[in-house]
């Protein structure tokens, strides 16, 4: 590891068109508006292998267009050789994408469900940390879409003031 080193953040989730692209743009977007973009080595894939090739979900890209966030993704699925040792961080959505990663080898230490860093979910059961999939909603109907980008702004507001260890603000 050189001085260089960046610290690598990988968002996971199964498909790698919906949520997983949504929190990579997402952490790219808020850590750009910190100055803070030169730091990280940022990613996101999918366990499963339908997608591989395609852009993110229309209306992902829609949501996050209007929040003024571009989604650079390009579906991808995981590759547990390479991926384990280049992001230090493999932050799932659910806890079935962060048993996937258990089961494929990843080291315990480096896995976290996103939603463990967010200040507003501090403290929920695990079954309250999910990032849920919306892939499966309607069609022509973002709103599910716009809560799972509530979530993923708040969640990585909370790993960037994790990771940079800013200080809680006063009540
Ligand atoms: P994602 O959503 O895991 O958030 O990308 C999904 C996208 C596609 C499928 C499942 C979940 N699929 O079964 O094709």
């Amino acid at each position: 590891m050189t001085s260089e080193h960046k610290l690598g953040v990988l968002f996971i989730c199964l498909g790698n068109i919906c949520r997983s692209p949504m929190a990579e743009g997402v952490f790219i977007h808020l850590a750009q508006k910190r100055g803070l973009l030169d730091r990280f080595d940022v990613d996101s894939c999918g366990t499963g292998r339908w997608h591989v090739g395609n852009p993110p979900d229309h209306r992902a890209v829609a949501v996050a267009y209007r929040r003024g966030i571009q989604l650079p993704s390009v579906a991808r699925q995981l590759d547990p050789n390479a991926d384990f040792k280049r992001f230090d961080l493999l932050l799932a959505m659910d806890r079935a994408n962060r048993d996937a990663l258990l089961a494929a080898g990843a080291p315990p230490e480096q896995v976290y469900l996103l939603r463990q860093f967010d200040r507003i979910t501090e403290g929920h059961q695990e079954t309250g940390l999910e990032v849920p999939d919306p892939y499966f909603g309607p069609d022509d109907d973002d709103e599910g879409f716009e809560r799972v980008l509530d979530m993923l702004e708040s969640a990585c507001e909370g790993l960037l003031d994790t990771l940079t260890e800013k200080p809680t603000e006063p009540e």
